[in-house]
């Protein structure tokens, strides 16, 4: 019977961050999978979170099971995070959340939740969108519609055709945004646009399933929740799935939550018992790990703000690695790389086409996207100057 299943091709960014890894080059350029490197080329443990698992591993009891809603103090310490200290949604209590593994996790709960409520609904993708989501969403049924988005010429928003495009999205529609740092383009939506979007929402009856697996690697913690804050401010519900991979370095542990703002306290119960259902027939209970660090660094006043700084540091690292990176560009290149500054968080397209990303691999081990994204945080003062000579020679032979 399993004979038949033929071999499919690689995943389109974990395929190609093993190609590089598999590259012997010593000046190869890995720019592919979103993860933050640090000058040395290591995706580094924050040190909050090695003394949180320092005091875990002295003090863990058990290895008992999670509830299935996962961790208490990590639920309320991500929606502390998420909608902020002071978010009438907490203190209304018609906030709820479950812990989920990762922010794929949290993307799939959120899917679950909107299938049970409208099976087979139309959820609106940006064009472009982190291609995981539409096999994350659509295994579970869901369909989906695209929405204009990234505008290559001016590499920003074309927010005029998002909104064209999302005034077709009516009652029973989901529309997933993301939350900060989009993937894979790092335009983002201003404060005003965000504001649009909620009063779309609130006239047409969609939906807004938020994504928000960057959060504090943009403009800063509070700076890049502020969008989604305000959807959940004027909307009744919003379904946000969250992560901490990026923002806690956390990625192996898979640790995320998948947050509901609904209508009221009621709701906000069903939607967890909903959530917490969906979790039993796909994988019973969350792991344990990342989740309590995570906890221990939220709930914790001293390795909380410990993290915060750490956070802070990379993400002025991640902006100062945007500014270099265009000056770089343009010693080798006579193009205007400019837009790279104006874009937030670990991506960026180069703005180069599938053929010149390919000649960038085989000719000079520089690894990207098909689609040219970039993870900005790959590189490094050891690498920027190859990496746009290389960048350079291609734009000039190709
Ligand atoms: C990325 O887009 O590179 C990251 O979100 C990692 C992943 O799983 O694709």
């Amino acid at each position: 019977m399993l004979e038949t299943l033929p071999q499919v091709p690689e995943d389109s960014i974990l395929g190609l961050a093993a190609a590089c890894r598999a590259d012997p080059n010593p000046n190869k350029v890995d720019l592919t999978l979103g993860v933050y490197m640090n000058e040395e080329g290591v995706c580094p443990v924050f040190d909050a979170v090695r003394l949180a698992q320092r005091a875990l591993v002295d003090e863990e009891k058990t290895k008992v099971y999670m509830p299935p809603a996962g961790d208490p103090v990590f639920n309320q310490g991500m929606q502390r995070l998420v909608l902020g200290e002071d978010s009438a949604a907490l203190a209304d209590g018609r906030v709820s959340s479950i812990q989920t593994p990762g922010g794929c996790g949290a993307l799939r709960i959120g899917a679950e939740i909107i299938n049970a409520a409208a099976p087979g609904a139309r959820v609106w993708v940006s064009d472009p969108t982190w291609p995981v989501h539409i096999p994350l969403l659509g295994s579970v049924g869901l369909k989906f519609e695209t929405y204009r988005y990234y505008e290559p010429v001016s590499h920003g928003v074309n927010f005029d055709a998002m909104v064209d495009d999302l005034k077709r999205a009516g009652r029973g529609d989901v529309v997933l945004l993301h939350g900060c740092c989009h993937n894979p383009c790092g335009a983002d939506l201003t404060l005003e646009q965000w504001g649009t979007i909620a009063d779309m929402a609130a006239q047409q009856g969609f939906l807004p399933f938020v994504d928000i697996a960057y959060q504090g690697l943009g403009d800063g913690l509070e700076e890049d929740a502020a969008g989604l804050r305000l959807l959940v401010q004027r909307l009744p519900e919003v379904i946000i799935a969250a992560s901490c991979s990026k923002n806690m370095g956390l990625y192996r542990e898979r640790t995320g939550a998948t947050i509901f703002a609904s209508a009221n306290p009621a709701s906000a119960l069903a939607l967890r018992s909903q959530a917490q259902v969906a979790a039993r027939r796909i994988y019973s209970m969350p792991p344990a790990h990342g989740a309590l660090l995570a906890a221990r660094v939220l709930a914790d006043d001293e390795l909380n703000a410990n993290w915060q700084d750490e956070l802070q540091a990379m993400c002025r690292r991640i902006n100062g690695l945007r500014t270099s990176l265009v000056s770089k560009l343009e010693q080798f290149t006579d193009r205007d790389f400019s837009f790279i500054e104006r874009e937030k968080g670990m991506f960026s397209f180069l703005g180069l086409s599938p053929e010149q990303a390919l000649a960038l691999r085989e000719e000079h081990s520089v690894y990207m996207l098909d689609s040219s994204r970039i993870n900005v945080a790959g590189v490094n003062g050891a690498n920027i100057e190859y990496l746009a000579a290389a960048v350079g020679a291609v734009l000039s032979s190709h």
